[in-house]
C-alpha cells in the first residue's frame, strides 16, 4: 500500500520513491548535458566528404537533446525536486564520457552510438524505477526517449554497414 506523502508532494507519489527517482533524473539531466555538448563538438569539428550531411544531422540531434533537457528538468520540478543547472554540477554528476575534438565521420558516428547506448541503459533503469513506484508520467517520458534512441541507434548503425 502506497502512503501519500504529507510534506509538499503535490502529485501524491510516495516520498522515498520520489527522492530516489529525483536523484536518478538529475543524474540523467547531467548526462544529457554532456551528450548535448558532445553533439555540439561533433557539429563543429566534423571534416571530410560527409561534412554537410553530418554537420546538419548533429545539429538536429543537439536541438532534440535541448528539448529533452528542458522536459527532464521540468519533470524534476513536477516531482517536487530541483533540477541541477550549473556546469559544475553537470560535470560532477554525469557519467557519460566527454568526446573531445572528434573530426572524422566514423569516430563521430561511434560517439553518437556509444552515447545513445549509454542513455538507453539509463532510460531503462529509470523506467523500471518509475514503474516500481507508480510514477506513470516518468514511465511515459522514458518510453518516448527509449523509442527515439532505439531509432537513432538503428539509423547511425546503418551508416556503418
Ligand atoms: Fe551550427
Amino acid at each position: 500500500m502506497t502512503t501519500i506523502a504529507k510534506n509538499g508532494n503535490e502529485i501524491l507519489l510516495e516520498e522515498n520513491a520520489l527522492s530516489e527517482l529525483l536523484v536518478n533524473l538529475n543524474g540523467l539531466l547531467a548526462d544529457y548535458h554532456i551528450y548535448y555538448q558532445n553533439l555540439r563538438g561533433l557539429h563543429w569539428n566534423i571534416k571530410g566528404k560527409f561534412f554537410f550531411g553530418l554537420h546538419e544531422r548533429f545539429e538536429e540531434l543537439y536541438t532534440e537533446a535541448a528539448g529533452a533537457i528542458d522536459e527532464l528538468a521540468e519533470r524534476i520540478l513536477t516531482l517536487g525536486g530541483q533540477p541541477l543547472h550549473t556546469l559544475k554540477d553537470y560535470v560532477q554528476h554525469a557519467k557519460l564520457p566527454v568526446a573531445k575534438n572528434v573530426e572524422d565521420a566514423e569516430t563521430s558516428i561511434h560517439v553518437v552510438l556509444d552515447n545513445s547506448r549509454y542513455l538507453l541503459t539509463r532510460f531503462r533503469e529509470i523506467l523500471q524505477l518509475a514503474q516500481d513506484n507508480q510514477d506513470e508520467g516518468t514511465v511515459a517520458m522514458m518510453g518516448e526517449y527509449i523509442a527515439g534512441t532505439e531509432k537513432r541507434i538503428w539509423m547511425f548503425s546503418s551508416v556503418l554497414k
